[in-house]
């Protein structure tokens, strides 16, 4: 299918990124043929694929590295440990922290927005006091307040959406009082795609005094990220959304809050001494990662920053914005078509529907076609709710993704459509 001339027109495609020659970086991206199609991979928000400088790095940390750190003096302890440290770095550099004790690895998103629950949540909120949270949120960061909420006597205060899934920030501020705690805020929605004007709404919990939580999920693998500009508290991501492994995230915390905070799991690594009396814990970061970590994952996530740094988080944004452009007009041009989210600043996820068909029915014949998105609630009913469906199919870009297969998800929605006309 192609567009209207005048559509065409309104998008600019990014020259600067030579897409065909980065997608052969993904071998899966060439190797699998869904019901003898060519692959056309839009669930990058779900799990963005691995580039084979990730896949050879853990290849190589399982074939030439692989021991548990911190605690040998032997050569191949001390050659993970080293690869493990250095990743730490590389994340610090990735989304410029202060110091690299403020990066703490993690099992991901969820994981690391249970330790600020656990770790801050359970030493500073008490009986009466408030969290700020967000209609747009993941559950990942819902529930674990809700079970503070529960555990401790709290309340949980919501920032509503406006129809087109923007937080509604003149509610924000009039949510603040005496008893505010914390704020728990996503940057980017994994549903809906709206970026949210973050900086603004730290500033404003600043001015009441309050800490802020980004859940980062959707943010880091599309656009540079600076902890230190944002001025945010804790910052939360996933290494398997941004070109790594699963089981592995991040949570950056500023190190004056990660230095009052309860450890969240205890165990080997995280002590500095033990007996039967007394426990000290050992210094931030490793006060959070009891246990032996996820090394592998560590190290893999080191790779896909460097991989992406190389690449530059600009122009990935670019590319992915004019995907994004370029396949909201498409999708407009067919008849029956619903998008949800339509914010002013959106990263590269288009959630929709086509007429009454159900999005698990869309996703289904997508699929037949090789054209992959997600259908569900997204782990995001509160937006369901909102827009009062039941779900959505969606559709998430990746750098990776070309204008072709943008023309391939159109005429894909538009055989559903003709289906069902
Ligand atoms: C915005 C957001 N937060 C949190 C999560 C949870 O991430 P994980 O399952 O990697 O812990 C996701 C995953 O989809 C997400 O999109």
């Amino acid at each position: 299918m192609s567009l209207s001339p005048a559509t065409a027109a309104r998008v600019q495609p990014t020259p600067a990124l030579d897409v065909e020659r980065l997608r052969a970086d993904f071998p899966i991206l060439a190797n699998v043929r869904p019901h003898g199609k060519p692959l056309v991979f839009l669930d990058n928000a779900a799990s963005s694929q691995m580039p084979r400088a990730v896949l050879e790095r853990l290849q190589h940390y399982r074939t030439a590295e692989h021991a548990n750190i911190h605690r040998g003096v032997h050569f191949l302890s001390q050659a993970a440990t080293d690869a493990y440290e250095a990743a730490r770095r590389k994340v610090q550099a990735f989304i410029n922290a202060r110091e690299e004790r403020e990066v703490i690895f993690t099992s991901g998103t969820t994981d690391a927005i249970n330790l600020v629950m656990h770790g801050y949540g359970r030493k500073f909120i008490g009986a009466g006091d408030e969290i700020i949270l967000t209609q747009l949120e993941h559950h990942a960061n819902i529930v674990p307040w809700q079970m503070l909420a529960e555990e401790k006597g709290a309340k949980l205060r919501v920032v509503t959406l406006t129809d087109s899934g923007e937080l509604r920030l003149d509610e924000y501020e009039q949510l603040f009082n005496a008893r505010t705690k914390l704020v728990g805020l996503a940057h980017v929605s994994n549903a809906l795609g709206t970026i949210n004007p973050v900086r603004e709404m730290i500033a404003v919990a600043h001015r009441h005094g309050v800490p802020v939580l980004l859940d980062g999920a959707q943010a880091v693998p599309h656009a540079a990220v600076d902890v230190q500009a944002l001025d945010c508290d804790f910052y939360a991501f996933s290494g398997h959304k941004v070109y790594g492994p699963t089981g592995i995230g991040i949570l950056y915390g500023k190190a004056k809050w990660l230095e009052k905070m309860q450890p969240y799991k205890g165990g080997g690594d995280m002590i500095l001494s033990v007996t039967f009396e007394k426990t000290t814990y050992n210094v931030i970061p490793h006060k959070f990662e009891a246990g032996t970590p996820p090394i592998a994952g560590a190290i893999g996530l080191g790779a896909a920053i460097d991989y992406v740094t190389a690449i530059g988080m600009d122009r990935i944004a670019a590319h992915e914005h004019a995907l994004l452009e370029y396949a909201t007009a498409a999708l407009k041009e067919i008849p029956g078509v619903r998008i949800i989210g339509t914010a002013r600043d959106k990263a590269a996820v288009i959630s929709f529907y086509v007429g009454d068909v159900h999005p698990h029915d869309v996703g289904t014949l997508l699929d037949h076609e090789g054209v992959a998105v997600r259908t569900g609630h997204h782990c995001a009913q509160p937006v369901m709710e909102r827009f009062r469906v039941p779900a959505t199919a969606r559709a998430s870009f990746a750098f990776y993704n070309t204008f072709a297969e943008v023309d391939a998800l159109a005429a894909a929605v538009r055989k559903v459509q003709q289906l069902f006309a």
